[in-house]
């Protein structure tokens, strides 16, 4: 049995050997951010990974995450460790489905959020994170209908926001959902004199309540200024800010915000997708290129 500073030696000697970089989002256990080279949400990481000229990326995160990877840097080898790492949110649509939603609309606009499969993205005329959905939305012609898929409280939180008139699809995520107002109650009234910071995939009663609506990069920035926040979001990211401001006071909003997924990847099998070379990310050309249009249109706002 290997001690952790051998699984860390052997990573960093396989990603020397490798030509590698490891990508990791900020829900991962503290030990796979602590081996990453970069930590972020989706956003950052999807334009981190369009711009790393690394032969390797092992992406320590979600598979939509991944894919995306892949998709804006075909050139290298993409390593999901943990094959099972899905979202469950993103298998909440599929392309048929869409393809079957749109059909009820004369032109629409397909907005879809980065968590999706690439057949949803392949559909769909511009993709868009948590970080940048309000830019996103408001970036399209006014004169046009607006499907958003697959999750139904990031999408109506851009309508609230930016007044656009926008067709849900009822997908959601399962961890951000089951945050409720009783929670939000109960930790104001324990953690009075604290800001709550939310993620925009909790309910809309959840959202209306807080004091500042962002993606994890957007919460991190907001606990960066602030010495008292209640984080309504994943506990990885809580996790990760104690570590890097243990003088500020920080609360869990939800303690069973817990995404088994991201939990997933440990050190051993980042040092084993090293060992293999597994498990590679693979997309097919064609719906690579028609996937690729609505990221990089995204890209470019
Ligand atoms: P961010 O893009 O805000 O990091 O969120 C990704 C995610 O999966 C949230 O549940
Ligand atoms: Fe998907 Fe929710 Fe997990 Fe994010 S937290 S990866 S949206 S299941």
């Amino acid at each position: 049995m290997l001690t952790g500073k051998e699984i860390k030696d052997r990573i960093i000697n396989f990603k020397h050997a490798r030509k590698a970089v490891i990508l990791a989002h900020n829900y991962q256990l503290m030990e796979v951010q602590h081996i990453a080279d970069y930590c972020g949400d989706s956003l950052e990481l999807a334009r981190l990974a369009s711009q790393l000229d690394q032969e390797m990326i092992v992406f320590c995160g979600v598979r939509f995450m991944a894919e995306t990877a892949k998709l804006l840097n075909p050139q290298a080898k993409v390593l999901l460790p943990v094959k099972e790492a899905g979202c469950p949110m993103a298998g909440m649509i599929t392309a048929d489905q869409l393809l079957e939603f749109k059909s009820g609309y004369e032109a629409p606009w397909v907005v879809c959020y980065v968590n999706s499969s690439i057949e949803v993205k392949a559909e769909s005329d511009i993709c868009c994170t948590s970080g940048n959905v309000l830019d996103v939305i408001s970036s399209i012609p006014i004169d046009k209908q607006i499907l958003f898929v697959p999750d139904r409280n990031l999408g109506s939180y851009a309508a609230r926001m930016t007044g656009r008139s926008i067709i849900l699809w009822e997908g959601y995520c399962n961890v951000h959902e089951n945050i409720s107002v009783i929670d939000v109650e109960r930790a104001k009234m324990k953690y009075p004199g604290y800001s709550l910071a939310v993620h925009p995939e909790c309910r809309p009663e959840v959202l209306e309540m807080a004091d500042i609506i962002a993606s994890t990069r957007g919460l991190a920035d907001f606990v960066a200024m602030h010495d008292k926040v209640i984080i309504g979001t994943e506990l990885g990211l809580l996790h990760q800010l104690q570590e890097e401001y243990p003088d500020k006071k920080l609360a869990a909003l939800s303690e069973k915000a817990l995404c088994v997924n991201m939990k997933r990847t440990t050190v051993t099998d980042v040092l084993r997708a090293f060992k293999n070379e597994e498990y590679e990310v693979t997309i097919s050309e064609e719906v690579a290129s028609r996937a690729l249009k609505a990221v990089e249109r995204m890209l470019r706002i």
